[in-house]
């Protein structure tokens, strides 16, 4: 093996606790102390970190402690620092908290003294980082959707369960109530045998700019672009704004492969996600994707080229359930059984079982069944799902208990959830140009296809020194050994 810096590291660190040399599997978890704080870095500091990851989190300041910044643009790196400084100012009074800064993430997990990392960066780079941090033995808080490819996500969960650490995925709607409450009923029979679920995921919409920009010299361009072509012109939105002022904004990116997939991937982490959960599919998934899309016009210089409209069927159970995931159906999931009667959840914050005959004249509200009865929670259910109120919480309560089963999601039903996105996006690239779109088989047991084409949309994503084999190879640690777990 080569000695790289981080070898060096590893090696050294493993002379002192020999417990935790990287390349071990079963790392041992530990229990933290009453008093003792989870010290949080967060990789990423864009749109998802500032209004979400970093103040849903660090409003615990009995559970944890944010103590370091990560993100390869100098300027929002810095704004990284401001941001936790001002929450610290409000929340305990503290006028400067120190805050550590790095460019490269490398740098950051190696720091013995950051517990857990919250990874809030763009999908192409989800893989990378989060297998570099659950290979230094670091907690994970990934952002949905857990991976940009089936074969990353693979790697990622393999590797959560080698290293023992607590994964908790972006994917929240797991922790809200009528999400949790219409899944359970699902999943135990309320409605019968469930035949239909109808999944409305949103639209993208075509914009952005082709025409090349000078790369601002906060900027770590290069190293954005990670393990996609590295001839991609810049411009601003491709990537994200480069006013501070925008940070809350929709990154350009989203809407741009490869480094989104577009709804497909991105609220489709979050509903077909509920729909897996609804189902009982936390360890498996469809049997076969079909249908169609339509894709952006990139026409007049235009950037972004995802999908729009989209039609996909999902198949499960043998055939018995037909998933629609469809851009006509309103945002949520709605479960139908075999007698007609349905089981619906969106977010929102009214939470009141209202019955679609009612004076709201039929629309479309967080929680609703066909008879408001049938949304009555059940004593005892023989497949109970787990609860939290709170993701961000439920993620700093598990890495203090050192339980990583505590968590509302795991890497294993992420990776089944992230699945089932990517065999979406896969059916609509092969069906590119044909008017009945594709099918795409799936074994859900073997996890892979006998689809060629589909196969080579599997791989990972990767570029010269951006790669999952060299990434994991400099933490002790054998691509094909962790790929096959
Ligand atoms: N859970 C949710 O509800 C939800 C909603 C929308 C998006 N997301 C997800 O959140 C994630 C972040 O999205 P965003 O909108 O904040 O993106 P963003 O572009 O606004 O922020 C990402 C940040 O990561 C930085 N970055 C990129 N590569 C890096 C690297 N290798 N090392 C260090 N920093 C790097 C960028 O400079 C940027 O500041 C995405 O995975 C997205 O799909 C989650």
């Amino acid at each position: 093996m080569q000695i790289s810096r981080r070898n060096f590291l590893d090696a050294a660190s493993a002379a002192a606790f020999p417990f935790i040399f990287p390349g071990c599997t079963g790392l041992s978890v530990r229990k933290y102390a009453a008093n003792e704080k989870v010290n949080v870095g967060v990789i990423g500091i864009g749109r998802i970190s500032t209004t979400m990851d970093i103040p849903l989190a660090i409003k615990f300041t009995n559970l944890c402690r944010f103590t370091a910044v990560c993100d390869l643009d100098s300027k929002r790196l810095a704004h990284g620092v401001d941001f936790i400084q001002k929450q610290y100012r409000k929340l305990t009074k503290e006028e400067k908290a120190p805050v550590k800064t790095f460019a490269d993430y490398h740098d950051l997990l190696d720091d013995p003294s950051i517990d857990a990392v919250e990874i809030c960066l763009p999908d192409h780079w989800h893989a990378l980082v989060a297998s570099a941090a659950l290979a230094k033995g670091k907690h994970i808080w990934l952002q949905k959707p857990f991976a940009q490819t089936i074969t990353e996500g693979r790697i990622i969960a393999n590797l959560a369960r080698m290293q023992n650490r607590v994964v908790q995925v972006g994917s929240w709607q797991r922790s809200v109530t009528q999400f949790h409450r219409v899944c359970e009923l699902a999943l135990n029979g309320r409605v019968g045998e469930i035949v239909r679920v109808e999944v409305g995921c949103g639209c993208d919409k075509p914009g952005g700019s082709s025409a090349v920009q000078p790369v601002p010299s906060n900027l770590n361009y290069e190293m954005w672009l990670g393990p996609t072509d590295e001839k991609a012109p810049y411009n601003e939105t491709r990537v994200h704004a480069q006013d501070l002022k925008k940070i809350a904004s929709r990154p350009g990116w989203i809407q741009m492969a490869p480094y989104g997939w577009g709804m497909i991937t991105n609220w489709g982490a979050h509903q077909i996600d509920i729909a897996q959960w609804g189902l009982g599919k936390d360890d498996s998934g469809p049997e076969s994707v079909s249908g169609t899309c339509e894709w952006m016009d990139t026409s007049g210089g235009k950037l972004w080229n995802v999908h729009t409209t989209y039609d996909l069927h999902y198949s499960y159970n043998g055939g018995k359930t037909d998933v629609h995931v469809c851009n006509k159906y309103p945002m949520g999931i709605k479960f139908i059984g075999e007698k007609g009667e349905w089981l619906y959840c969106m977010r929102g914050k009214a939470v009141t079982p209202s019955d679609p005959s009612s004076s709201t004249g039929g629309k479309m509200k967080p929680l609703m069944a066909s008879k408001v009865s049938l949304l009555e929670p059940m004593a005892n259910p023989a497949k109970p799902l787990k609860t939290s109120k709170d993701h961000w919480k439920n993620w700093l309560e598990a890495i203090r208990a050192g339980d990583p089963t505590m968590t509302a999601t795991n890497a294993e039903a992420a990776q089944r959830s992230s699945t089932a996105c990517c065999l979406g996006q896969m059916c609509m690239e092969l069906g590119r140009g044909k008017k009945d779109g594709a099918t795409v088989k799936w074994c859900a047991k073997k996890e892979d296809t006998c689809c060629d084409k589909a196969k080579a949309l599997m791989k990972p994503f990767a570029r010269g020194k951006y790669n999952l084999a060299d990434e994991l190879s400099s933490y002790g640690f054998d691509y094909e050994k962790v790929l096959r777990g």
